[in-house]
């Protein structure tokens, strides 16, 4: 187990370039399971998440190969093998593996889904589009049992706009019979990514990134080649970093448009950007603005950056108000933050951030992704030398933080964990 140290409050520089999207890459590699060939992803992010998915289809059978961030799994020989326990607690887009699964086999076996700790996070609507599809769902001790005669398209409207929900559904309906129409789906730029993937492998789908989707489903879907899109969050998470201590940062491979509702945030809070074709380019920040910023599906402000973002408004001038309604406790960062001399205070829903202040380096941890997103951004912002524990979730989504980080001008290292250090995270 290791903690990453930050040296920080010194100014970072030059260019860095973005991996491809953690939440497409967790569920387009479930998704090859449904092609009768070999199914080849280009662009993946070097992530854990990734690494434990590659296993989980090894462990069902699939023969895969991942280098150089290209990933070709050959799904011909996979079984419907059940998975009640082990990796698949371990991420939360393990549930992609029931939407799957359940499309190539008629049945599955999955543990429930683990991952950040963000409030509750049921998946209700996922099993409501697999009934809708024909599956009987049963709950057995702690794993979610899958199985149908046959899956036939339906007509599904999601009570709550979800994107795990739109995607799985997707890939259950892909290889049904006949129609599947889902109404009220997440707009999300990933599900587009995924339609994508499987409209190459054959599919038949239309209206991915509006709020109806049809899907007509096809016997069979076979191999092909995919590029996946950039990682809107990480990039995301670079921009807040290039107006919280930037001196003129350039981010490249991302698309703009995916980022439009953090860059005019960002524009309002006084900092200068310049969008390109695939880059963006931060100019160094002299005096920031409060601004409120309140989550919302996409094309919405996103959740995965109200934390990151948090960080950056301890150093705006004036009062801020951060409203997360879509995940009502994710705010185990606030703490963390105070440590480090942040003037924050939750309400309901809320966090009000008081600005400016001067952060101070700190023992922090990081309890969940964004969380550590948040703290590597403060960090940086910090006088003196902050420590990050709980890094594992960090790893899960950002691909060679400590690299690209250096890269920009930081002073960014891993560090094992003291025995003492260890021992209070295994009893936390
Ligand atoms: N919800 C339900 N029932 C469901 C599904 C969702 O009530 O069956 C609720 C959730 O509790 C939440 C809201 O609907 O309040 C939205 O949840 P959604 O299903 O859209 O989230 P998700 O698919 O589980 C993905 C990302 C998250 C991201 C959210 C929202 C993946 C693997 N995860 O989660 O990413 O926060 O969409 O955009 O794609 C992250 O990257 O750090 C992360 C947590």
């Amino acid at each position: 187990m290791e903690k990453l140290k930050i040296a920080g409050g010194y100014p970072l520089k030059g260019t860095v370039r973005i991996s491809g999207a953690k939440n497409s890459a967790v569920a387009l590699i479930p998704a090859t399971i449904l092609a009768d060939s070999p199914v080849t992803i280009e662009g993946l992010p070097d992530i854990s998440d990734v690494q434990i998915l590659k296993a989980l289809l090894e462990e069902i059978g699939g023969k895969v190969e991942f280098a150089n961030n290209e990933m070709t799994v050959d799904p011909s020989s996979m079984i419907s093998m059940p998975l009640p326990n082990g990796k698949v607690k371990k991420l939360r887009a393990s549930y992609y593996l029931m939407g799957a699964m359940l499309g190539r086999f008629n049945k599955a076996v999955i543990g429930l889904p683990g991952g950040c700790y963000l409030g509750p996070r049921p998946i209700d609507q996922h099993i409501k589009g697999f009934e809708a599809l024909g599956a009987k769902v049963t709950n057995e001790q702690g794993a979610i049992y899958l199985r149908a005669d046959e899956l036939k398209g339906a007509r599904i409207y999601l009570d709550v706009v979800s994107v795990g929900a739109t995607i799985n559904i997707m890939l259950a309906a892909v290889r049904a019979k006949g129609r599947t129409i889902i109404e009220n789906a997440a707009k999300e730029p990933e599900i587009i990514d995924v339609a994508t993937l499987l409209t190459n492998m054959g599919a038949k789908i239309k209206g991915a990134g509006t709020d109806v989707i049809r899907i007509d489903g096809v016997d069979r879907l076979h191999g092909c080649r995919h590029t996946i899109i950039p990682d809107r969050i990480e990039a995301g998470t670079y921009l807040i970093l290039g107006a919280a201590v930037g001196e003129g940062i350039l981010i490249d491979n991302v698309i703009p448009n995916h980022l439009e509702s953090l860059i005019a945030k960002l524009r309002e809070m006084g900092v200068q950007i310049e969008s390109g074709d695939d880059q963006v380019f931060v100019a160094p920040a002299e005096k920031l603005k409060a601004v409120d910023i309140k989550t919302l599906v996409y094309p919405g402000f996103p959740t995965d950056l109200q934390q990151p973002f948090t960080s950056l408004l301890t150093k705006a001038e004036g009062t801020s108000v951060v409203t997360d309604t879509i995940y009502s406790a994710r705010f185990k960062h606030i703490d963390e933050l105070r440590r480090m001399n942040a003037n924050i205070k939750v309400e309901g829903r809320s966090a009000i951030v008081n600005g400016p202040v001067r952060l101070q380096g700190a023992k922090v941890k990081a309890s969940d992704l964004r969380a550590g997103a948040a703290l590597v951004i403060a960090g940086l912002m910090a006088e003196g030398i902050t420590e990050i524990t709980g890094i594992e979730h960090i790893d899960r989504g950002y691909s060679h933080l400590v690299e690209k980080l250096n890269g920009l001008g930081a002073t960014v290292w891993r560090e094992d964990l003291s025995q003492e250090e260890k021992e209070q995270m295994e009893n936390a």
